[in-house]
């Protein structure tokens, strides 16, 4: 895997420094979408005697993780550039700790090993340490299939009763994204039809069922609170293009704004941050929104954020960190609840050592305006808190040092390069 080998040999490198205050300015464009290219490779695994081709894979590490875990299973995997290829038949049906207890997305294999082999022995899966993050969606949705699941020494063992899976109808107590996928891959080979209630409706859902009716699948519905899956017996070989990733996208518009600064991220699907939009126009920002980009010019934020994370199309909690980083620069306080992760606040703290004034009342922040930020180390603890890091020490004055390389690796693989190509003044050190 020499892209990997490329992009990611950062291995001798300790911190990310940023030397604040300069207006970014200039063009640039998001990588494909970490969550939606996961998920996708996730359900290659339905291959049978086939092939799945995936364009614009993001050269991450936790993609790394998922195509080793496709080996793992049995798999061929090939990687060309941004383009990655999985053929072959699932032969095996145990993981090992090695890749998927670093992800979270590995769940999903729960979705595409369980109708081809009805059982699996798969690690608790890993990812962000952003709060509680338990799997009882994912066990009530196999249950549903008649799949019975036990948890031991840190791995689900997940067995069907029988194969094929039966067709089923399902309420998702909470519109979990990932347990939305799997419900999703457990039905479109299973006999009969399967009618899902109160699913997820995140366009990396929407980008996984594109592929999956490439494939052959027949599901209706997807973008709303109820999918109808009909079965069907096998699926095809299929050739799609993972879509543009909404958080790098709204992540670099975040830092453009930041700084007052100019340009224009392009190549983007615009309605997915409409969200954003709203809430960035609404405190100030002059921001164009296109047809596939958006343009971004000089701004004051004179007001702040009034913010509750939710389920798309509302505010991704994915985004909260980074918008706290913004609200530093609001001249009036912001309040910002996360509903989705209430403990999601580790980049607090660390934003309070650059001198932000954020008080915490449990799932809620209130910012309040200051003008002494200056830079100094911190650390990020997950992919987005690195990212709200990296902006917030963009808009203060002075160098910042952004212990976390390990993680924005595993979401972003041309981060800090595209933040160069802007004229940022940031490196890894
Ligand atoms: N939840 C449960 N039980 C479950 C599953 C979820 O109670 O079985 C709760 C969670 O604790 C949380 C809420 O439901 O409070 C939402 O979790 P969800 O299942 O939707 O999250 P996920 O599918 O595990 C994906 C993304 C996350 C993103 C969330 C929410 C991937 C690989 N991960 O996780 O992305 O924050 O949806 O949008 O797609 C990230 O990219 O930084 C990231 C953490």
């Amino acid at each position: 895997m020499k892209e990997f080998a490329r992009n990611l040999g950062l291995d001798d490198k300790n911190y990310i420094e940023v030397v604040g205050g300069t207006k970014l300015s200039g063009t640039v464009s998001p990588d494909g979408a970490k969550n939606s290219a996961l998920i996708q490779l996730a359900a290659s695994a339905l291959v049978n005697d086939s092939w799945v081709t995936l364009e614009n894979i993001p050269l991450i590490s936790d993609v790394k993780d998922s195509l080793k875990m496709l080996e793992e299973c049995g798999l061929k995997t090939k990687l060309v550039g941004t383009k990655a290829t999985v053929s072959g038949r699932v032969t095996g049906h145990e993981f090992s700790n090695e890749y998927g207890a670093k992800i979270r997305a590995s769940l999903i294999f729960l979705g595409s090993i369980l109708p081809r082999m009805g059982e699996i022995i798969l690690p608790l899966p890993g990812g962000d340490k952003i709060g509680d993050r338990p799997i009882d969606i994912h066990i009530d949705v196999m249950k549903a299939f008649n799949i019975n699941t036990t948890i031991k020494n840190g791995f689900i063992h997940s067995k069907a009763e029988s194969l094929p899976l039966q067709g089923t109808t399902i309420y998702l107590r909470f519109p979990s994204v990932l347990a939305t996928v799997n419900a999703i891959l457990l039905s479109v080979l299973a006999e009969g039809k399967t009618v899902l209630y109160n699913v997820a409706k995140e366009p990396e859902i929407v980008d996984c069922t594109n592929l999956l009716m490439k494939m052959g699948a027949n599901i209706v519905g997807v973008g709303t609170d109820k999918i109808t899956i009909e079965g069907v017996k096998e699926l095809n070989s299929a050739n799609h293009e993972v879509m543009p990733d909404r958080l790098e996208t709204a992540a670099l518009i975040m830092s453009i704004v930041a700084t007052g600064g100019t340009g224009i991220v392009e190549n983007i699907i615009p309605e997915h941050n409409a969200s954003l939009f709203q809430i960035l126009m609404s405190a100030g920002a002059d921001i164009e929104v296109l047809s596939d980009k958006v343009l971004i010019n000089a701004s004051e934020l004179v007001n702040g954020f009034t913010i509750e994370t939710r389920p798309y199309p509302g505010f991704a909690t994915d985004l909260q960190p980074i918008i706290t980083a913004l609200a530093l620069i609001c001249q009036r306080e912001s309040i910002i609840t996360d509903t989705v992760f209430k403990e999601r606040f580790a980049h607090v703290n660390e934003l309070r050592k650059m001198g932000a004034d954020i008080i915490r009342n449990q799932n809620t922040i209130t910012i309040k305006p200051t003008t002494k930020l200056s830079g100094t180390q911190v650390v990020g603890n997950d992919i987005r808190a690195v990212v709200s890091l990296i902006n917030a020490s963009l808009l203060v004055s002075g160098t910042t040092q952004i212990e976390g390389i390990k993680h924005l690796r595993r979401g972003h693989a041309n981060f800090i390069s595209k933040l160069k190509s802007l004229n940022a003044c940031i490196d890894y050190v």
